[in-house]
């Protein structure tokens, strides 16, 4: 199965190139490479595959749906990143936001992860609830990520992601890091959540879930051994978030 991508002009592929270098610095001098992919994520992670709503359309910079309970503290997100979008007003908000994403992987140490342009930029927010919520346990994740039409390793690879970043009190409710090195893309999310012996990291239900699911147990244990098995299933885990609902299959 492959995907036929939108043909798009040589001046917008330019751009892209271009726009990708200015990430990379502008990323790495601000070190926003955890809220940056959590907004690539959460712009992309309402799309549902039977209805064909949401997802990674640009919609996530409305002010609608970043008051969304699951989008607290992404504004920040969105302004910071303005000033390089209005430098190239001809990428589409949809294309832009998931190439931060990308980049925010790379610039940190993680995978390549291979782009594609040619969203389109929509109108409409998705509902909100469509995220998922770290209080819950594995049904709900394969409920969430099911509605994407993501898989079970999709959701493990993709948890991995946690390897960067925290959780803060005033816009989750929960507080402190997975891991102790949250600018560093690695495996070590994987690492700590099996030796679960440090009382200063975090484990959120929905991580937890991870260790006690039997289907999602052997994969943390695959990726915390083997970080090259992580990195190739989390590049293509996140080359089918960043994509859903976009280009055609066949
Ligand atoms: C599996 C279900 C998931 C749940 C329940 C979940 C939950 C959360 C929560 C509660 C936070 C803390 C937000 C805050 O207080 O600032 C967070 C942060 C984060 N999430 Fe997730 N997440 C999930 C999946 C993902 C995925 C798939 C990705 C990316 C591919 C991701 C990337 C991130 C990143 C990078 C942060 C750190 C943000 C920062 O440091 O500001 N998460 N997540």
């Amino acid at each position: 199965m492959g995907k036929s991508y939108p043909k798009v002009s040589e001046e917008y592929l330019k751009a892209v190139e271009k726009a990708k270098r200015k990430l990379r610095g502008f990323i790495a001098d601000k070190n926003c490479a955890p809220l940056i992919l959590r907004l690539a994520w959460h712009g992309a992670g309402t799309y549902d595959v039977k209805s064909k709503t949401g997802g990674p359309f640009g919609t996530i910079k409305h002010p609608s749906e970043l008051s969304h309970g699951a989008n607290n503290g992404l504004e920040i997100a969105v302004r910071l990143l303005e000033p390089i979008k209005e430098q190239f007003p001809i990428i589409s908000y949809a294309d832009f936001y998931q190439l931060a994403g990308v980049v925010a992987v790379e610039v940190t140490g993680g995978p390549e992860i291979p782009f594609h342009p040619g969203r389109e930029d929509k109108s409409e927010p998705p509902p909100e609830g469509r995220l998922p919520d770290a209080t819950k346990g594995s049904d709900h994740l394969r409920d969430v990520f099911g509605h994407m039409g993501l898989s079970d390793k999709d959701i493990v690879a993709l948890s991995g992601a946690h390897t960067l970043g925290r959780c803060h009190k005033e816009r989750s409710g929960f507080e402190g890091a997975w891991t102790h090195n949250p600018l560093i893309f690695d495996n070590s999310y994987f690492k700590e959540l099996l030796s679960g012996e440090n009382e200063d990291l975090l484990q959120l239900p929905s991580d937890k879930a991870l260790l006690t699911d039997p289907v999602f147990r052997p994969l943390v244990e695959k990726y915390a051994e083997d970080e090259d098995a992580f990195f190739a299933d989390y590049a293509e885990a996140h080359v089918k978030l960043s994509e859903l609902g976009f280009a055609e299959t066949y």
